[in-house]
């Protein structure tokens, strides 16, 4: 008999290789910064100097689910999984159209997954798609042996949280979707750290059924830059002495893209090379989970991901709620 010792020994060499990613953006289009300056009193230089972002996109009459499926579609497509090979579907989501059923069991039935695969959200705001992928690797070890693919999305719409009269918030965020389709795999090492910590609930939350006013995002931003200039490195950092690697080794990082000037103080503060960081916030603003995704899914269209490359993923979220993996693409 296996002792825990020795599955614990195991863990480790146990690998995980993205197949494929797919994305979903609201039919309505971009939405520039002017259309901004029109609600409330900013600029599109504030904007893009403060933080990089130039458009975003918002969800008119689309739900959550409706870009769930279509980013889902695209990436097990990509992939050449059929639905009845997932073994469980995890949709990271601080946005779910309703408090149950999850996006994730909404899915089911539009996807056709069978009835033994594990679905549900899960919540950990920005970083959610690092736990959701850690959290896949988990149960797909459990999974039935026909069902050895893992669907993991980030998905929301912030629009319907974010208060149209609050400079602060409403010029941050986009609604998006993205799907990576998983497979654990002796090859492709994989490494992951998480974390959270929760002393300052007031810096950055969404208000909930406890609250007079459910659905409104709030934000201290001066403190959240100051957080994520420093769980950042700290999570890369922390992720390389895993692994044994040096940041010279890998050849993406992709963060969490919430800010453009966020990123350059952490390439800044690593002594990194600027073109290891990819980034395309600029286009879609802060999409919460789907962020990461969202990036891998660009970079795999434009040729940018090769196979044997190494790929740092590194995110935090409301919470606060870190993370950081290692991919070998
Ligand atoms: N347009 C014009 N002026 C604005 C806007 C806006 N959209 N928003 C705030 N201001 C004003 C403020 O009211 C303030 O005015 P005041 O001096 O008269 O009081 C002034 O700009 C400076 O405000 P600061 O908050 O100091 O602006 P700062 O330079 O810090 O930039 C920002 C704000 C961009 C939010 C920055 O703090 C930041 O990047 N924080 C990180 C937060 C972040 O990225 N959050 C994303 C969500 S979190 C997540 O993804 C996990």
């Amino acid at each position: 008999m296996i002792t825990l010792e020795a599955m614990r020994a195991a863990w480790p060499q146990i690998g995980l290789r993205m197949l494929a990613v797919g994305h979903a953006l609201p039919a309505a289009g971009p939405v520039p910064n002017s259309y901004l300056e029109k609600l409330v009193d900013t600029s599109d230089e504030w904007i893009v100097s403060r933080t990089g972002i130039k458009e975003r996109y918002f969800c008119a009459e689309q739900q959550n689910v409706e870009l769930a499926e279509a980013a889902a579609k695209e990436a097990m497509a990509r992939a050449g999984v059929e639905a009845g090979q997932i073994g469980v579907c995890l949709v990271a989501t601080f946005t779910p159209d309703r408090q149950s059923p999850s996006v994730a069991c909404c899915l089911q039935q539009r996807l056709g997954l069978p009835e033994d695969a594990v679905m549900f959200d899960m919540n950990a705001a920005c970083a959610g798609f690092l736990y959701g992928v850690q959290t896949a690797r988990q149960i797909l070890l459990a999974a039935p042996a026909e069902r050895p693919y893992a669907l993991v999305l980030g998905s929301e719409t912030p629009s319907r949280v974010l208060d149209f009269t609050d400079r602060n918030t409403c010029v941050l965020f986009g609604d998006g979707a993205a799907a990576a389709v998983l497979e654990l795999s002796a090859e492709n090492p994989y490494y992951a750290v998480c974390g959270s910590r929760t002393d300052n609930e007031q810096m950055l939350f969404c208000t909930g059924l406890a609250d007079d006013k459910p659905g409104v995002v709030h934000m201290q931003g001066q403190e959240v830059f100051r957080f994520a200039v420093d769980i950042i490195p700290h999570s890369i950092e922390q992720l390389l002495t895993k692994c044994g690697l040096q940041l010279a080794d890998i050849d993406h990082v992709v963060c969490h893209q919430a800010n453009n000037r966020i990123i350059s103080h952490v390439v800044k503060k690593m002594h990194a090379r600027p073109e290891q960081f990819f980034i395309n916030l600029q286009h879609y603003g802060n999409t919460s989970s789907a962020s990461i995704p969202l990036a891998l899914n660009d970079m795999w269209e434009q040729g940018l991901l090769q196979r044997g490359q190494k790929v740092i993923c590194v995110g935090f979220g409301a919470g606060f709620t870190w993370g950081a993996c290692l991919l070998t693409w």
